[in-house]
Protein backbone atom coordinates (compact mmCIF):
# COMPACT_ATOMS: atom_id res chain seq x y z
CA UNK A 1 0.00 0.00 0.00
CA UNK A 2 0.99 3.66 -0.83
CA UNK A 3 2.47 5.03 2.37
CA UNK A 4 0.34 7.92 1.66
CA UNK A 5 -2.80 6.92 0.95
CA UNK A 6 -5.87 7.43 2.89
CA UNK A 7 -6.41 3.81 4.18
CA UNK A 8 -2.55 4.21 5.67
CA UNK A 9 -3.72 7.36 6.99
CA UNK A 10 -6.60 5.92 8.96
CA UNK A 11 -4.03 4.51 11.17
CA UNK A 12 -4.50 5.65 14.74
CA UNK A 13 -0.99 7.70 15.29
CA UNK A 14 0.80 5.69 18.12
CA UNK A 15 1.07 2.86 14.69
CA UNK A 16 3.25 5.20 12.85
CA UNK A 17 6.38 3.53 14.70
CA UNK A 18 5.63 -0.05 14.40
CA UNK A 19 6.54 -2.56 11.96
CA UNK A 20 5.10 -5.70 11.39
CA UNK A 21 7.10 -8.26 12.91
CA UNK A 22 9.33 -9.73 10.35
CA UNK A 23 9.21 -13.67 10.79
CA UNK A 24 12.14 -15.98 9.73
CA UNK A 25 11.55 -17.08 6.47
CA UNK A 26 9.60 -20.37 5.55
CA UNK A 27 11.53 -23.35 3.95
CA UNK A 28 9.22 -23.53 0.69
CA UNK A 29 9.81 -19.14 0.15
CA UNK A 30 13.26 -19.96 -0.30
CA UNK A 31 13.05 -23.28 -2.58
CA UNK A 32 10.87 -21.25 -4.59
CA UNK A 33 12.96 -17.78 -4.77
CA UNK A 34 15.95 -19.49 -4.92
CA UNK A 35 15.20 -22.83 -6.81
CA UNK A 36 17.11 -24.74 -4.52
CA UNK A 37 15.47 -28.32 -3.23
CA UNK A 38 17.40 -29.33 0.03
CA UNK A 39 16.82 -26.65 2.49
CA UNK A 40 17.05 -26.40 6.08
CA UNK A 41 15.40 -23.92 8.75
CA UNK A 42 17.67 -22.86 11.95
CA UNK A 43 15.75 -19.37 12.18
CA UNK A 44 12.70 -19.49 14.77
CA UNK A 45 14.23 -21.37 17.72
CA UNK A 46 11.51 -24.48 17.16
CA UNK A 47 12.51 -27.30 18.65
CA UNK A 48 14.42 -29.80 16.45
CA UNK A 49 12.17 -32.87 16.86
CA UNK A 50 8.61 -34.18 16.63
CA UNK A 51 6.35 -32.99 19.47
CA UNK A 52 5.36 -35.96 21.89
CA UNK A 53 3.77 -39.04 20.10
CA UNK A 54 0.71 -38.55 23.22
CA UNK A 55 0.20 -35.17 21.43
CA UNK A 56 0.19 -36.03 18.56
CA UNK A 57 -2.24 -39.10 19.18
CA UNK A 58 -4.29 -36.02 21.27
CA UNK A 59 -4.41 -33.80 18.43
CA UNK A 60 -5.89 -36.65 16.31
CA UNK A 61 -8.44 -37.44 18.73
CA UNK A 62 -9.38 -33.44 19.09
CA UNK A 63 -9.64 -32.92 15.53
CA UNK A 64 -12.72 -35.04 15.41
CA UNK A 65 -14.67 -32.92 17.29
CA UNK A 66 -13.31 -29.55 15.80
CA UNK A 67 -17.28 -28.51 14.52
CA UNK A 68 -17.58 -28.13 17.98
CA UNK A 69 -15.87 -24.73 19.78
CA UNK A 70 -13.17 -25.07 22.11
CA UNK A 71 -13.01 -24.66 25.77
CA UNK A 72 -13.36 -20.58 26.45
CA UNK A 73 -11.86 -20.72 29.71
CA UNK A 74 -9.40 -23.89 29.02
CA UNK A 75 -10.41 -25.55 32.13
CA UNK A 76 -8.72 -28.79 31.44
CA UNK A 77 -5.35 -27.51 30.14
CA UNK A 78 -5.38 -24.79 33.22
CA UNK A 79 -6.03 -28.13 35.74
CA UNK A 80 -3.17 -30.10 33.89
CA UNK A 81 -0.77 -26.90 33.78
CA UNK A 82 -1.47 -26.09 37.83
CA UNK A 83 -0.61 -29.62 38.75
CA UNK A 84 2.44 -29.13 36.57
CA UNK A 85 3.52 -25.79 37.96
CA UNK A 86 1.79 -26.23 41.40
CA UNK A 87 -0.33 -22.57 41.38
CA UNK A 88 -3.80 -22.35 41.15
CA UNK A 89 -5.56 -22.62 38.18
CA UNK A 90 -7.10 -18.95 38.89
CA UNK A 91 -3.52 -17.49 38.41
CA UNK A 92 -2.79 -19.47 35.12
CA UNK A 93 -4.29 -18.07 31.20
CA UNK A 94 -3.29 -19.46 28.42
CA UNK A 95 -3.20 -17.65 25.28
CA UNK A 96 -2.60 -18.09 21.36
CA UNK A 97 1.41 -18.03 21.80
CA UNK A 98 3.17 -15.68 24.03
CA UNK A 99 3.22 -13.39 21.64
CA UNK A 100 -0.39 -12.96 21.66
CA UNK A 101 -0.39 -13.00 25.36
CA UNK A 102 2.42 -10.05 25.60
CA UNK A 103 -0.21 -8.10 23.27
CA UNK A 104 -3.08 -8.80 25.49
CA UNK A 105 -1.18 -7.53 28.42
CA UNK A 106 -0.11 -4.02 26.79
CA UNK A 107 -3.59 -3.51 25.64
CA UNK A 108 -5.30 -3.79 28.89
CA UNK A 109 -2.64 -2.35 31.27
CA UNK A 110 -0.65 0.36 29.09
CA UNK A 111 -2.06 3.65 28.65
CA UNK A 112 -0.77 6.79 26.13
CA UNK A 113 2.49 8.31 27.89
CA UNK A 114 3.11 5.10 30.22
CA UNK A 115 5.86 3.01 29.77
CA UNK A 116 7.68 0.10 29.40
CA UNK A 117 11.09 -0.96 30.64
CA UNK A 118 13.22 -3.25 28.72
CA UNK A 119 16.63 -4.31 27.78
CA UNK A 120 17.69 -4.07 24.29
CA UNK A 121 18.61 -6.13 21.88
CA UNK A 122 15.82 -8.33 22.97
CA UNK A 123 12.41 -9.87 21.29
CA UNK A 124 10.63 -7.17 19.51
CA UNK A 125 6.67 -7.82 20.35
CA UNK A 126 7.90 -6.60 23.96
CA UNK A 127 8.49 -3.27 22.10
CA UNK A 128 6.06 -3.31 19.87
CA UNK A 129 3.39 -4.16 22.66
CA UNK A 130 4.43 -0.29 24.11
CA UNK A 131 4.56 1.21 21.10
CA UNK A 132 1.41 -0.25 19.84
CA UNK A 133 -0.25 1.58 22.89
CA UNK A 134 1.34 4.63 21.98
CA UNK A 135 3.63 3.78 25.28
CA UNK A 136 7.28 4.90 25.91
CA UNK A 137 9.83 2.27 25.82
CA UNK A 138 12.36 2.97 28.85
CA UNK A 139 15.62 0.91 27.26
CA UNK A 140 18.32 -0.50 29.19
CA UNK A 141 21.67 -1.99 27.84
CA UNK A 142 22.02 -5.62 28.33
CA UNK A 143 25.19 -6.91 30.39
CA UNK A 144 28.46 -7.84 28.35
CA UNK A 145 27.31 -11.54 27.66
CA UNK A 146 24.23 -10.33 26.23
CA UNK A 147 22.04 -11.06 29.05
CA UNK A 148 19.47 -8.89 30.96
CA UNK A 149 21.61 -6.05 33.03
CA UNK A 150 18.74 -5.68 35.69
CA UNK A 151 20.92 -3.01 37.72
CA UNK A 152 20.44 -0.82 34.38
CA UNK A 153 16.84 -1.96 33.60
CA UNK A 154 16.29 -0.90 37.28
CA UNK A 155 18.00 2.54 36.65
CA UNK A 156 15.22 2.87 33.31
CA UNK A 157 12.53 2.65 35.55
CA UNK A 158 11.06 5.91 36.11
CA UNK A 159 7.69 7.25 37.92
CA UNK A 160 5.08 6.34 34.50
CA UNK A 161 6.95 2.68 34.44
CA UNK A 162 4.18 0.50 34.88
CA UNK A 163 6.19 -2.90 33.32
CA UNK A 164 9.56 -4.03 34.21
CA UNK A 165 10.23 -6.76 31.58
CA UNK A 166 13.10 -9.41 32.11
CA UNK A 167 13.38 -11.54 29.29
CA UNK A 168 15.40 -14.58 30.32
CA UNK A 169 17.52 -16.31 28.57
CA UNK A 170 17.22 -13.73 26.39
CA UNK A 171 16.23 -13.45 22.30
CA UNK A 172 18.46 -13.25 20.44
CA UNK A 173 21.71 -13.30 22.68
CA UNK A 174 20.66 -16.44 24.59
CA UNK A 175 22.61 -15.58 27.75
CA UNK A 176 19.97 -15.75 30.90
CA UNK A 177 19.99 -13.78 34.23
CA UNK A 178 20.87 -15.50 38.11
CA UNK A 179 18.98 -16.58 40.29
CA UNK A 180 19.99 -14.37 43.05
CA UNK A 181 20.34 -11.49 40.64
CA UNK A 182 16.69 -11.58 39.59
CA UNK A 183 15.55 -12.25 43.69
CA UNK A 184 17.30 -8.63 44.51
CA UNK A 185 16.10 -6.99 41.45
CA UNK A 186 12.51 -8.20 42.14
CA UNK A 187 13.21 -6.88 46.14
CA UNK A 188 14.24 -3.32 44.81
CA UNK A 189 11.43 -2.26 42.23
CA UNK A 190 9.00 0.52 43.25
CA UNK A 191 5.80 -0.38 44.17
CA UNK A 192 3.68 0.91 41.09
CA UNK A 193 6.15 -1.02 38.67
CA UNK A 194 4.52 -4.86 37.93
CA UNK A 195 7.63 -7.04 36.70
CA UNK A 196 7.47 -9.33 33.94
CA UNK A 197 9.33 -12.43 33.33
CA UNK A 198 9.30 -13.78 29.96
CA UNK A 199 10.25 -17.50 29.89
CA UNK A 200 9.64 -18.55 26.99
CA UNK A 201 13.08 -20.62 26.87
CA UNK A 202 12.83 -21.42 30.87
CA UNK A 203 12.80 -25.46 30.33
CA UNK A 204 16.73 -24.96 28.50
CA UNK A 205 17.34 -22.78 31.74
CA UNK A 206 20.60 -25.12 33.33
CA UNK A 207 19.59 -26.48 36.97
CA UNK A 208 19.77 -24.25 39.39
CA UNK A 209 18.17 -21.42 37.10
CA UNK A 210 15.78 -19.28 37.43
CA UNK A 211 12.26 -20.47 37.89
CA UNK A 212 10.18 -16.97 38.55
CA UNK A 213 6.79 -18.98 38.82
CA UNK A 214 8.18 -19.38 42.28
CA UNK A 215 7.30 -15.84 43.22
CA UNK A 216 4.09 -16.61 42.17
CA UNK A 217 3.38 -19.83 44.55
CA UNK A 218 4.63 -17.45 47.27
CA UNK A 219 1.68 -14.90 46.09
CA UNK A 220 3.84 -11.98 44.75
CA UNK A 221 2.66 -9.47 42.02
CA UNK A 222 4.27 -10.64 39.06
CA UNK A 223 3.59 -11.89 35.65
CA UNK A 224 5.43 -15.02 34.22
CA UNK A 225 5.22 -16.16 30.57
CA UNK A 226 6.04 -19.62 28.82
CA UNK A 227 5.23 -21.15 25.84
CA UNK A 228 4.45 -24.33 24.67
CA UNK A 229 5.96 -23.52 20.99
CA UNK A 230 9.82 -24.17 22.22
CA UNK A 231 10.61 -27.34 24.46
CA UNK A 232 7.37 -28.58 23.27
CA UNK A 233 7.70 -28.26 20.02
CA UNK A 234 3.99 -27.22 19.21
CA UNK A 235 5.41 -23.57 17.70
CA UNK A 236 2.85 -24.80 14.96
CA UNK A 237 0.10 -24.84 17.05
CA UNK A 238 -0.07 -21.58 18.92
CA UNK A 239 -0.12 -21.91 22.76
CA UNK A 240 1.53 -20.12 25.99
CA UNK A 241 0.21 -19.72 28.58
CA UNK A 242 0.59 -16.59 31.79
CA UNK A 243 1.25 -16.98 35.43
CA UNK A 244 -0.43 -13.74 37.37
CA UNK A 245 -2.66 -12.85 40.18
CA UNK A 246 -6.30 -13.35 39.24
CA UNK A 247 -7.25 -9.85 39.48
CA UNK A 248 -4.93 -9.02 36.76
CA UNK A 249 -5.49 -11.97 34.79
CA UNK A 250 -9.09 -11.02 35.01
CA UNK A 251 -8.07 -6.94 33.60
CA UNK A 252 -6.40 -9.03 30.78
CA UNK A 253 -9.46 -11.06 29.97
CA UNK A 254 -11.60 -8.28 28.97
CA UNK A 255 -9.42 -7.91 26.07
CA UNK A 256 -8.81 -11.57 25.14
CA UNK A 257 -11.01 -13.28 22.39
CA UNK A 258 -13.13 -15.60 23.28
CA UNK A 259 -11.96 -18.38 21.77
CA UNK A 260 -7.95 -17.75 21.48
CA UNK A 261 -6.56 -21.40 21.92
CA UNK A 262 -8.24 -23.88 19.55
CA UNK A 263 -8.79 -27.07 20.60
CA UNK A 264 -6.37 -28.87 19.22
CA UNK A 265 -3.72 -26.60 20.86
CA UNK A 266 -5.27 -27.53 24.64
CA UNK A 267 -5.30 -31.43 23.79
CA UNK A 268 -2.10 -31.26 22.56
CA UNK A 269 -0.64 -28.73 25.20
CA UNK A 270 -2.10 -30.82 28.04
CA UNK A 271 -0.71 -34.22 26.88
CA UNK A 272 2.92 -32.37 26.17
CA UNK A 273 2.85 -32.12 30.12
CA UNK A 274 2.86 -35.97 30.70
CA UNK A 275 6.25 -36.48 30.15
CA UNK A 276 6.24 -39.75 31.70
CA UNK A 277 9.49 -41.53 30.19
CA UNK A 278 11.66 -38.44 30.82
CA UNK A 279 12.20 -37.99 26.94
CA UNK A 280 11.97 -34.21 27.12
CA UNK A 281 14.36 -33.94 29.86
CA UNK A 282 16.64 -36.18 27.22
CA UNK A 283 15.37 -33.80 24.09
CA UNK A 284 16.85 -30.66 26.03
CA UNK A 285 19.91 -31.94 27.47
CA UNK A 286 20.94 -33.29 23.87
CA UNK A 287 20.00 -29.60 22.47
CA UNK A 288 22.53 -28.17 25.20
CA UNK A 289 25.10 -30.53 24.25
CA UNK A 290 24.77 -29.92 20.50
CA UNK A 291 24.96 -25.99 21.47
CA UNK A 292 28.07 -26.38 22.84
CA UNK A 293 28.88 -28.29 19.94
CA UNK A 294 27.66 -25.79 17.51
CA UNK A 295 29.05 -23.16 19.35
CA UNK A 296 32.92 -24.44 19.83
CA UNK A 297 32.29 -25.01 15.81
CA UNK A 298 31.61 -21.29 14.56
CA UNK A 299 34.49 -20.46 16.86
CA UNK A 300 36.98 -23.02 15.27
CA UNK A 301 35.84 -21.18 12.29
CA UNK A 302 37.07 -17.16 13.42
CA UNK A 303 33.26 -16.52 14.37
CA UNK A 304 32.69 -14.57 17.69
CA UNK A 305 29.46 -16.19 19.71
CA UNK A 306 27.92 -15.34 22.93
CA UNK A 307 27.28 -17.18 25.30
CA UNK A 308 24.02 -18.70 25.34
CA UNK A 309 21.79 -20.76 27.67
CA UNK A 310 18.67 -21.54 25.10
CA UNK A 311 18.51 -23.79 22.29
CA UNK A 312 20.29 -21.34 19.84
CA UNK A 313 23.37 -18.88 19.92
CA UNK A 314 24.07 -15.50 18.39
CA UNK A 315 26.97 -14.86 16.20
CA UNK A 316 28.43 -11.16 15.68
CA UNK A 317 30.05 -9.87 12.88
CA UNK A 318 32.01 -6.82 12.13
CA UNK A 319 29.28 -5.06 10.20
CA UNK A 320 26.02 -5.31 9.62
CA UNK A 321 27.07 -5.76 5.89
CA UNK A 322 29.03 -8.42 7.27
CA UNK A 323 26.00 -10.38 8.77
CA UNK A 324 24.24 -9.39 5.81
CA UNK A 325 26.72 -11.21 3.20
CA UNK A 326 26.70 -14.20 5.19
CA UNK A 327 23.34 -14.60 5.39
CA UNK A 328 22.99 -14.36 1.89
CA UNK A 329 25.56 -16.83 1.17
CA UNK A 330 23.94 -19.34 3.26
CA UNK A 331 20.84 -18.83 2.03
CA UNK A 332 21.75 -19.68 -1.48
CA UNK A 333 23.34 -22.60 0.16
CA UNK A 334 19.87 -24.49 1.68
CA UNK A 335 20.70 -22.70 5.20
CA UNK A 336 18.02 -20.68 6.89
CA UNK A 337 19.24 -18.37 9.66
CA UNK A 338 17.78 -15.43 11.07
CA UNK A 339 19.41 -11.53 11.32
CA UNK A 340 18.87 -9.71 14.08
CA UNK A 341 18.37 -6.92 13.05
CA UNK A 342 14.47 -6.77 14.03
CA UNK A 343 15.66 -7.81 17.79
CA UNK A 344 18.11 -4.23 17.64
CA UNK A 345 21.59 -6.39 16.29
CA UNK A 346 21.59 -5.92 12.92
CA UNK A 347 25.43 -7.19 13.12
CA UNK A 348 24.69 -10.10 14.14
CA UNK A 349 22.59 -13.67 12.76
CA UNK A 350 21.21 -15.71 15.36
CA UNK A 351 21.14 -19.72 14.54
CA UNK A 352 18.94 -22.12 16.14
CA UNK A 353 20.21 -25.46 17.45
CA UNK A 354 18.90 -28.18 15.06
CA UNK A 355 19.15 -31.85 14.60
CA UNK A 356 22.56 -33.17 15.31
CA UNK A 357 22.60 -33.42 11.01
CA UNK A 358 21.18 -30.59 10.59
CA UNK A 359 24.02 -28.85 12.96
CA UNK A 360 26.85 -30.53 10.87
CA UNK A 361 25.47 -29.17 7.91
CA UNK A 362 25.29 -26.00 9.27
CA UNK A 363 28.74 -25.84 10.11
CA UNK A 364 29.98 -27.25 7.20
CA UNK A 365 27.89 -24.94 4.90
CA UNK A 366 29.03 -21.76 7.41
CA UNK A 367 32.58 -22.12 6.02
CA UNK A 368 31.18 -22.01 2.78
CA UNK A 369 29.25 -18.86 2.70
CA UNK A 370 32.14 -17.20 4.96
CA UNK A 371 34.30 -17.80 2.21
CA UNK A 372 31.48 -17.02 -0.47
CA UNK A 373 30.70 -13.70 1.58
CA UNK A 374 34.33 -12.59 1.29
CA UNK A 375 34.75 -12.93 -2.26
CA UNK A 376 31.30 -10.88 -2.63
CA UNK A 377 33.02 -8.15 -0.88
C1 LIG B 1 11.61 -14.38 24.28
C2 LIG B 1 10.40 -14.83 23.54
N1 LIG B 1 9.19 -14.58 24.06
C3 LIG B 1 8.07 -14.98 23.46
C4 LIG B 1 8.11 -15.65 22.26
C5 LIG B 1 6.82 -16.01 21.59
O1 LIG B 1 6.52 -17.34 21.73
P1 LIG B 1 5.16 -17.94 21.16
O2 LIG B 1 5.54 -18.89 20.08
O3 LIG B 1 4.54 -18.61 22.35
O4 LIG B 1 4.33 -16.81 20.67
C6 LIG B 1 9.34 -15.93 21.66
C7 LIG B 1 9.39 -16.63 20.37
O5 LIG B 1 10.34 -16.63 19.65
C8 LIG B 1 10.50 -15.51 22.33
O6 LIG B 1 11.70 -15.73 21.79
Amino acid sequence: MEADSPLTNLARAALAGVAPYEPGRPIDDVRRELGIEHVIKLASNEGPYPPAPAALEAMAAAAADVRLYPDSGAWHLRDALSDHLAVPAEWILPGNGVDSLIKLLCLSVLDPGDDLAVCWPSFVSWRQGAAMMGAAIAEAELAPDGSFDLDRLREAIGPRTKLAVVVSPNNPTGAAVGRAALDDFLGTLPEHVLPVIDEAYFEYLPEGGHDAVRYAREGRSIVVMRTFSKAYALAGLRVGYMVAPPSLLGVVSRVRNAFDVNAIAQAAAIASLRDADGVLRERLDEVARERVRVAAGLVSQGLEVLPSTANFVLVRFASPAAAQAVNRALLHRGVIVRPAGPFGAPESLRITIGLPSENDELLAQMAGALVDAAASD
